[in-house]
């Protein structure tokens, strides 16, 4: 008989017919009652098991965690919860799990801790939690890839290894083949990378965008969907060393053409996750539900996870420039009681706590800032015509704060290359960026989504290390 994922079984079943299904134990009650997941689906499948007809040592090894090969007749069930169960004709154990063993783990059915089942990040996929957010990951990267698939956009691949560091923020990882303890030195004694593979300094990259650009200047509308690499030591809940981004470029789009794409692409996301991991998300929305009501109020959630997701559906995101921003913050309560711990002028770079108060606070909705300073973003923003801010823009999301940063970019010539002079960039290091603007520029615009941050929106995850399978933070690459 040929094996049936269980997500098919509990929606196409019917009653009568035979199945086969493999999975892993769940629970098993009273002798009598498996509980098995085959991680199709956030729901298990109840076989049922006559005592009298299995032997006493097979029967000792139906233990949480252990897997098996089930099958029997579909009925209905007498019990509640589930519709169909299956009537056990034949039950084997492919892999025993040793239930002292078992007790250790993440996978020993009771509430454990995130930081726990972090831990056990080899383990945390058997758990329920883990199970919901990995499939609506899986979900997000189908639905990103859809989306651009059906406006016409192609996907480009752009290289992981690196001379450039397009952010500028200089927070690379370093890649050479040479033996720390005796690089070549050349005669000033500094490492002499013209020996090293590439021939040169090279990096992970903290970014695809430059390489887009190249790509959207020929083929009119590519993105990227990759990992990126940043060696900023920050420990926050929203940062990780590596991560994914996703990096649409379109030629002929100005800022405003930018925004639109940036919201019509975040709002289709959380509708394709609201019409397609129904069963998840529920589990989820319910789980922060419990947790939220063990808080005290002020912590809790104002809307449910799910209402969240058809709040950022059905509402326009608020649009305005950093200049308004910082008039709004400097007229606000907590601005004026000094409760801001980072000062608000213009010219700074916004922190979390005025995105949030922003996002949380004053407009309760999605937000979209634009037209910073030109000092406190990257050299490629197209410039404005005030000669203090560029077009650059930044999407704020309740409860995760910053969750795409882009821009129109500088397709004039000359202002790109005095923009290189003030960034300290050395022109023949980009070349290559610089040719695209003498052989018929045209504007063009893109951005960046944090790939991980969205999924932390659509699971209502608090922690970014836990909506990626092995987090890399500093100090941990374990796994
Ligand atoms: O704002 P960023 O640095 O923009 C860029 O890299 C541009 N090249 C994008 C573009 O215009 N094509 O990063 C884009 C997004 C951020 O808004 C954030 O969501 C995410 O990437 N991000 C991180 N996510 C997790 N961990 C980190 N350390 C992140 N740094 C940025
Ligand atoms: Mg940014």
């Amino acid at each position: 008989m040929k094996r049936e994922k269980i997500a098919e079984v509990l929606k196409n079943g019917q009653v009568g017919n035979d199945v086969l299904v493999k999975g892993w134990v769940r629970a098993f009650r009273s002798n009598r009652f498996i509980s098995i997941n085959d991680g199709s689906t956030i729901n298990n499948i109840q076989a049922v098991v006559d005592f009298e007809n299995l032997d006493e040592a097979l029967l000792k090894k139906i233990t949480t965690a252990a897997s098996v090969a089930v099958s029997g007749k579909l009925v209905a069930s007498q019990g509640a919860g589930q519709a169909i169960e299956i009537e056990v004709k034949n039950v084997e154990v492919i892999g025993e799990a040793n239930p002292e063993e078992v007790q250790k783990t993440v996978m020993q059915p009771k509430k454990h801790s995130l930081e726990f089942l972090r831990e056990q990040a080899h383990l945390r996929f058997r758990t329920n939690t883990f199970g919901a957010v990995f499939r609506i990951r899986h979900a997000v990267a189908y639905a990103i890839h859809k989306f651009f698939n059906d406006e016409g956009f192609f996907y480009l691949h752009t290289p992981i290894v690196t001379a450039s560091d397009a952010e500028g923020a200089g927070e690379t990882f370093k890649v050479t083949n040479f033996d720390p303890l005796d690089p070549p030195l050349d005669e000033e004694g500094n490492i002499d990378y013209s020996k090293d593979f590439f021939g040169k300094a090279v990096n992970l990259t903290v970014s695809g965008q430059l390489e887009a650009e190249l790509g959207a200047l020929a083929l009119g509308q590519v993105y990227t969907f990759g990992p990126t690499f940043r060696a900023e030591n920050s420990n926050t809940s929203r940062h990780l060393a590596e991560f994914w981004m996703i990096e649409p470029e379109v030629a002929f789009n100005d800022l405003n053409d930018n925004m639109d794409l940036t919201e019509e692409f975040l709002k289709y996301i959380a509708k394709y996750v609201l019409d397609n991991c129904l069963d998840d998300l529920q589990f989820l929305n319910d789980r922060e539900a419990k947790e939220d009501s063990q808080k005290p109020t002020a912590e809790r959630n104002e809307m449910s996870l799910k209402d969240r997701l058809n709040f950022v559906v059905e509402n326009d995101f608020k649009r305005l420039t950093y200049t308004e921003a910082i008039e709004v913050l400097q007229r606000s309560k907590p601005y004026k009681k000094g409760k801001f711990k980072y000062d608000v002028k213009w010219g700074v770079d916004l922190s979390s706590e005025h995105e949030r108060y922003l996002v949380e606070k004053e407009f309760k909705c999605p937000v979209i800032l634009s037209d910073y300073p030109s000092e406190i973003k990257a050299f490629y923003m197209r410039q404005n015509d005030d000669d203090k801010t560029v077009a650059a823009m930044d999407v704020l999301f309740p409860g995760i704060g910053e969750i795409v940063g882009g821009s129109q970019r500088e397709e004039r010539l000359d202002v790109l290359k005095s923009k290189c002079a003030d960034f300290n960039i050395p022109e023949e290091d980009l070349w290559w960026y610089l040719d695209t603007r003498k052989f018929g520029t045209v504007p063009h615009a893109g951005f960046g989504l944090g790939f991980e941050r969205m999924v932390m929106f659509v699971t209502g995850m608090t922690n970014i290390r836990d909506v990626i399978p092995f987090p890399r933070t500093p100090q941990n690459a374990e796994f």
